[in-house]
């Protein structure tokens, strides 16, 4: 589904330069639960947006069904993040002056609004659809962000941290849930610093200073 050969990322130049993905190589199949498990400055971010065409890595190559995605378009690239990726940001990102059904469902065909009231209120947010982003506690906006990245039922889903902030019960949920949307044939990347939640995934590798390694 997804594969990236001697993928990596480096910011800045010279004295300051930081290598933050480091010769990453990663098969990904359809159907798989992959958590990518590291602490704090590790690379997950930033291989996260490597995988999911967000960012152009200084070296190698991600192919998505085979296809590279530096040889395509721009808008290529764009089209195949709306249509067939989700991402869950560690930051949200949600729109402020959105409401949390209009944030799901953003840039997308109104029929979806219902899928996203189902989601939403899966994710314990009935009551909640309306609030602004500033009306929400910050789990609550980050369940906001779950809903936006499966509202469209993407083939393959890129969760970075998407249990930061959520209590362990809930954490749990999600991950469950993630797992059972990779059961029916999608696929998900999620990066996490809890490894107790390693348990839910199908394949678990560690990243340390940006190399990705198999978990001990
Ligand atoms: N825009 C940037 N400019 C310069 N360095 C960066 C930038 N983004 C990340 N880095 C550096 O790259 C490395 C990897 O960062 P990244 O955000 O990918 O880690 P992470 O594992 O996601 O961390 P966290 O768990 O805190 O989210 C870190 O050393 C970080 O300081
Ligand atoms: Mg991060």
């Amino acid at each position: 589904m997804i594969t990236a050969d001697n993928l990596s990322l480096s910011y800045g130049q010279g004295q300051t330069r930081c290598l933050a993905v480091n010769a990453v190589s990663i098969k990904v199949e359809r159907g798989e639960f992959v958590m990518i498990l590291g602490p704090s400055g590790s690379g997950k971010s930033s291989l996260l947006y490597l995988l999911s065409g967000l960012r152009s890595p200084s070296s190698g190559n991600v192919f998505y069904l085979g296809r590279d995605l530096s040889g395509m378009r721009a808008s290529e690239v764009a089209r195949i993040r709306y249509e067939c990726f989700g991402f869950i940001f560690q930051q949200h990102f949600l729109v402020p002056y959105l409401t949390a059904v209009e944030n799901v469902c953003m840039g997308r065909k109104d029929a979806l609004k219902y899928r996203a009231r189902v989601l939403l209120h899966q994710l314990h947010l009935a009551g909640k659809e309306k609030a602004l982003p500033s009306e929400l506690s910050y789990g609550q906006r980050q369940r906001v962000a779950v809903a936006r990245a499966l509202v469209h039922e993407p083939q393959v889903i890129f969760a970075d941290e998407p249990t930061a902030s959520v209590d362990s019960e809930l954490a749990a949920e999600i991950c469950d849930w993630l797992r059972q949307y990779c059961g029916a044939g999608h696929t998900c990347i999620m990066a996490t610093h809890d490894s107790q939640l390693a348990k839910y995934a199908s394949t678990v590798y560690s990243i340390r200073d940006g190399h990705l390694g198999s978990a001990t």
